[in-house]
């Protein structure tokens, strides 16, 4: 492993800063619903869906030279090193073909969060907060039944851990900067993408009020 700032993560942010991306962080606790309102906001609104978890995922499936380490970590719900991770998302964002992404459960931690700019240059668009209790969370992923390794109550409890210490701080830091839009993630999928449309429909017409102007 190099440092962030390696050989080939510099030439993919050549070509993808140029194109200067809209990102949408999409974050929120372990089983609040990221990966399902994703899906309907892809549907409705055209982004490309990356979440990091699936890239991470196949990358153990491609039998890549850091699928061990990827599994233990994943195993352990703790979060793979930045690196890793951002190649993976610079890789899937310039193959898209895409200027506008949905990046699920990705800055999860303060780690994440400052590589990804520096690496990137991109500052996200806002981030889309669930927010739902754990007790909620932990039935959820009970019943995912997806085969995943890290869906039991033991390794679940440790990403519990782990989203209050490492991502709950990187939610605080965009609060402070006025970009989260939060949503009650606890009511049923179609009333919480009711509160999702609201938010993408508004930037819509922010951007259509913008070429109105400008023309
Ligand atoms: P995340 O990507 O945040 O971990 P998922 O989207 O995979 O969460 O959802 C976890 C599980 O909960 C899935 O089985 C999904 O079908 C279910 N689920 C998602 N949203 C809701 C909801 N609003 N109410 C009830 N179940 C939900
Ligand atoms: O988001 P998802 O629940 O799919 O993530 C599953 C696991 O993937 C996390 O618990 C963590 O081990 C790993 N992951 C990571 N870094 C990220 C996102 C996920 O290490 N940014
Ligand atoms: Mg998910």
């Amino acid at each position: 492993m190099g440092t962030v700032v390696d050989a080939p993560n510099r030439e993919a942010n050549g070509s993808l800063s140029e194109k200067k991306p809209t990102v949408v962080f999409v974050l929120g606790g372990p089983g609040s619903g990221k990966g399902t309102q994703c899906e309907n906001i892809v549907n409705h609104f055209g982004y490309t869906h990356l979440s990091a978890g699936d890239l991470l995922r196949a990358e153990i499936k491609s039998g890549s030279e850091n699928g061990t380490m990827i599994q233990n970590m994943i195993k352990e719900g703790k979060i793979v090193p930045s690196e890793v991770t951002i190649k993976l998302l610079q890789k899937a964002m310039l193959e898209s073909g895409n200027d506008k992404f949905l990046i699920d459960g990705f800055p999860r931690n303060e780690e994440n969060r400052a590589a990804f700019e520096v690496v990137t240059q991109i500052e996200p668009e806002f981030v889309l907060f669930f927010y739902c209790p754990e007790e909620e969370m932990e039935k959820r992923l009970l019943s995912r039944n997806q085969g995943r390794e890290d869906d039991n109550i033991e390794t679940i409890r440790k990403r519990f851990k782990v989203f209050l210490e490492s991502s709950l701080p990187v939610i605080q830091y965009y609060e402070s900067k006025g970009k989260v839009r939060k949503i009650d993630a606890a009511k049923p999928i179609a009333e919480v993408f009711d509160a999702v449309k609201v938010i993408f429909t508004a930037k819509d017409e922010k951007v259509k009020h913008h070429a109105c102007v400008i023309l």
